[in-house]
């Protein structure tokens, strides 16, 4: 039986069923199968090219290679686990197929380079994905703040009320927040879609291969510089697992945020049916579930990040069994990552928002109180003395169970004489928002601009 494996030749013991099955990687590296066979096309292509291979002998591993292809996809290939990882057993059965030519596809080529080449192009086509989705995110961000131009809600920090802000800049800080990930994400691309093929096992080959012509084959932006670092980096699985975990962190924020708009006591938002469940006891329950998981799933696809990189720390160079560790954290973020960002750009395109419960909410907590604090030193009050006069007048409206725009003139001047009829156009949310004209504030002109800028940058 050991001479199944295809590095059985100086084995004359059988592998342990338990060691078998604990270092086999083929049920789950079986999803890299489209990827592997296109690098083994490139591959076989490249050495005929070179005069390694004749033409014919390329042609037969081409289409027994498609050949195997399409047993996969109709499902007829039978997986063996006891051939390891997927790269066997598609070499195994291509032979089955070719007969002895298939052991020629091998030449000049290692696992270890062939790995890294099946898996980069994995991940760049992931990646890709994920910036399809993010632009839809960001689309649908951008759509909701200019349908919400007009209404306006609490902005807070430390989630106590602060200043009023719009809706529209509130979604929009989103926006930009994802667009930052979809940036990350398409430089991240640049350094993936590198081809480490003609490393081979980690020095280099005696035959004339020419890597370039498999990186332009596969579409791929460039080369491997150095053939030790070229099978032994998964910085390119490490950086995108951090991009997606910023685009998971960015996703639970705003999850965070519709868990709290959703409680009956802010009310700022009406759930859709669609993205909610029900108690199973309290019957009037509606539960933010989907972003409740969506926050919790974001620890999972961390999880995934630490786990690459505490694989990688301790690895001397060049390929160490270890590495074939990269792929399930990979495989559990990337589906995260992506129906993470799908669901969120679906939920968010239904969701409801209830303007008027964001308009009453503005009228508990003194969100005016750095208008009257400015107006003041409007009439030539330094800003300290401003400051601790609206303090003042904080005090006693809170005390009188009012907001400062229901004072009397009279009240209001008790506080400072320098205060006139004129402070209650100032004392009005709607003019607090509208005031705010500085550059990327909450002023309808930057919230226009902003809603610009993102719309010419989706249509690109
Ligand atoms: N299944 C392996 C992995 O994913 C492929 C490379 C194995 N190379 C080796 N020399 N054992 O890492």
């Amino acid at each position: 039986m050991a001479e199944i494996k295809l590095w059985g030749g100086r084995f004359a013991q059988k592998t342990a069923a338990s060691v078998e099955e604990y270092t086999q990687s083929v049920s789950y590296d079986k999803n890299l199968y489209r990827e592997d066979i296109e690098g083994s096309k490139a591959h076989a292509q490249v050495l005929a090219e070179q005069g390694v291979l004749t033409e014919d002998e390329a042609k037969t591993l081409v289409e027994g290679l498609d050949t195997v292809l399409g047993e996969i996809e109709s499902g007829k290939f039978e997986w063996k686990k006891e051939m390891e990882d997927l790269h066997m057993n598609i070499e195994s059965r291509l032979t089955e197929i070719v007969g002895a030519v298939g052991g020629k596809l091998h030449t000049g080529r290692s696992r270890n380079d062939q790995v890294a080449l099946g898996f980069r192009l994995y991940v760049v086509r992931s990646l890709e994905a994920w910036k399809d989705v993010l632009e839809k995110l960001i689309s649908v961000f951008t759509a909701k703040a200019e349908g919400h131009l007009g209404v306006l809600l609490p902005g807070y920090t430390h989630l106590q009320p602060a200043q009023p802000v719009s809706l529209a800049h509130h979604m929009l800080a989103y926006a930009w927040m994802f667009k930052r990930d979809h940036e990350r994400v398409c430089d991240c691309i640049k350094r993936v879609n590198v081809s480490p093929l003609g490393a081979a096992a980690l020095a280099g080959t005696t035959y004339p291969l020419n890597p370039s012509s498999v990186a332009e084959k596969l579409g791929m932006d460039g080369t491997f510089r150095n053939s030790l670092d070229a099978v032994s980096d998964r910085d390119f699985v490490m950086e995108s697992l951090f991009t997606g975990s910023l685009i998971m962190t960015h996703l639970s924020r705003i999850c965070e945020e519709l868990i709290i708009w959703a409680n009956p006591c802010f009310g700022f938002i009406k759930l859709p049916d669609a993205y909610s469940t029900g108690s199973s006891i309290m019957p009037q329950k509606k539960n933010p579930d989907v972003c409740e998981l969506m926050r919790g799933k974001t620890g999972r696809v961390f999880g995934d990040l630490i786990s690459m990189l505490t694989t990688v720390k301790g690895l001397p160079l060049a390929y160490n069994r270890d590495m074939q560790e990269d792929k399930e954290p990979f495989f559990d973020a990337d589906k995260t990552v992506y129906a993470s960002v799908s669901i969120m750009a679906d939920m968010m395109e239904v969701m409801g928002f209830n303007a008027e419960n964001m308009e009453n909410a503005l009228k508990k907590g003194f969100l005016n109180a750095t208008e009257l604090a400015d107006y003041l030193v409007g009439k030539g009050i330094p800003f300290r003395e401003a400051h601790h006069i609206t303090g003042s007048a904080v005090a006693h409206a809170e005390t009188a169970g009012k907001g400062l725009e229901d004072m009397t003139l009279a009240e209001l001047k008790s506080f400072s004489d320098k205060i006139d009829e004129d402070v209650f156009e100032i004392l009005s949310y709607e003019a607090a928002v509208r005031r705010r004209v500085s550059p990327g504030g909450t002023g309808p002109e930057s919230v226009k601009s902003q809603i610009a800028e993102l719309k010419v940058w989706l249509k690109k």
